[in-house]
């Protein structure tokens, strides 16, 4: 098995994960997974089967059975699939976002999730974005990054992201500040900056000013190097 590249970032709702990581993806050319999707997949999947999200077996069947699959696009990115389904632009919305937060709360379903993005690290060069991923699903990677900012400039930056959607800026911070607490309050694998990780407030930082002080630390000194 040839040693992997991979760089893990962590860091609470709505603070630059995504725009970060596709903005490294773009500069190393590794593909980006974010985790959430796999999380949210099982949401939209609960959703539909009217499944309580707390009900912690209920939610590991359900995510056993729909079969979520994060499969490269060639593209520099994964698709989500639930069984066949292509479900990857379904899975943006308020109401998936608000249900993923507690069907990630149950161990069961957490070790399904762990297992196959160890499974996607192991075959693939990846940058991997969620809650775990540098302290538990890529917990031997050099490269950990955690990503914070303040919540009130998360809830400005979700807002942005439901442009056109009907919400409020209130609305949007008291939805960031439950799932910050269930996020790094629950028992399994809470949300929390891995030994050694680089952690950057983006709190008044450009996407560029962040990219670049990651690059800094990380791909340029290393030149590019692999590990585990
Ligand atoms: O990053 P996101 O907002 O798409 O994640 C959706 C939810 O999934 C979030 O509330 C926490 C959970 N999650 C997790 O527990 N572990 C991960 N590795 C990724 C996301």
């Amino acid at each position: 098995m040839p040693l992997r590249t991979s760089i893990a970032i962590d860091g609470p709702a709505g603070s630059g994960k995504s725009t970060i990581a596709r903005m490294l993806s773009a500069a190393t050319g590794l593909p980006y997974l974010s985790t959430g999707e796999m999380y949210r997949a099982i949401a939209l999947c609960v959703l539909r089967a009217k499944i309580d999200p707390y009900d912690g077996a209920a939610v590991r069947k359900c995510a056993v059975d729909s079969r979520i699959r994060a499969v490269p696009d060639g593209k520099g990115g994964f698709r989500i699939f639930c069984g066949d389904e292509d479900v990857t632009d379904l899975l943006r919305s308020a109401e998936v976002g608000r249900i993923s937060s507690p069907v990630a709360i149950h161990l069961g379903v957490r070790k399904l999730m762990v297992s196959l993005q160890r499974e996607i690290a192991a075959a693939n060069d990846v940058i991997m974005d969620g809650r775990d991923i540098g302290t538990v699903v890529l917990k031997e990677s050099e490269r950990k990054i955690y990503l914070d900012a303040t919540v009130e400039e998360r809830a400005r930056r979700r807002l942005l992201d439901f442009k056109g959607i009907v919400t409020s800026y209130e609305e949007v911070l008291k939805d960031l500040k439950e799932r910050d607490m269930r996020d790094s309050g629950r028992e399994v694998d809470p949300l929390r900056p891995a030994d050694g990780a680089l952690i950057i407030d983006t709190t008044h930082m450009s996407p560029q000013q962040v990219v670049y002080k990651i690059l800094e630390r990380f791909c340029m000194k290393a030149g590019g190097a692999s590990d585990a």
